[in-house]
């Protein structure tokens, strides 16, 4: 039988900031991400044509940073970038379709866990559980009223 998960929405945050913390030390992280992303998904490299990778790589990492400052409420600049970058993504400026959001947190949760030295099997609960919450705040930024088709 599954084990009753009791952790609090708090306790699984720190959890996965912690796993963050650890699997970004490892320089090849940002990297491995676009790898896996790929793999799973090779048509969404068409968004990346004209794209630099180093600078890309480091963007990844500040988007993540911004993704765990919005987790806990803690961190008002962290916020106002999520909302920035579900902008940026939305349909009337880089146009990343909803769906390919699933294969971000696949690609992301294959990352952490090759990367977290310390990665429990229970991580991946926590972080599909956590990440949900700024993806689906980014995806309900996808159309603004207004947006013509
Ligand atoms: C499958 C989903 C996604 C796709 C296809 C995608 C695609 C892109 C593309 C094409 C760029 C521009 C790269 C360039 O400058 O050439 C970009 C920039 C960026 N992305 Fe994403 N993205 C995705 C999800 C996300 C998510 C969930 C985050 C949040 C952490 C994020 C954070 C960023 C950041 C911080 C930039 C730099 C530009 C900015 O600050 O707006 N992306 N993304």
């Amino acid at each position: 039988m599954e084990r009753q998960r009791k952790k609090s929405w708090d306790q699984k945050v720190l959890i996965v900031k912690d796993s963050f913390l650890r699997a970004r030390k490892d320089a090849a992280f940002a990297s491995d991400f676009y790898h896996n992303l790929f793999f799973l998904k090779p048509k969404i490299k068409d968004y990346f044509i004209k794209t630099d990778f180093e600078h890309q790589d480091k963007a990844l990492l500040r988007g993540l940073e911004f993704m765990m400052g919005f987790l806990d409420h803690s961190n008002t600049n962290a916020r106002q970038q999520v909302i920035r970058i579900s902008h940026s993504h939305a349909h009337k400026n880089m146009n990343v379709h909803p769906h390919d959001y699933y294969y971000w947190i696949e690609a992301l949760v294959l990352t952490v866990k090759s990367h977290d030295p310390l990665w429990q099997k229970d991580y991946e609960y926590y972080w599909r559980e956590t990440i949900s919450y700024p993806i689906t705040f980014i995806i309900s930024q996808y159309f603004s009223p207004g947006d013509s088709v």
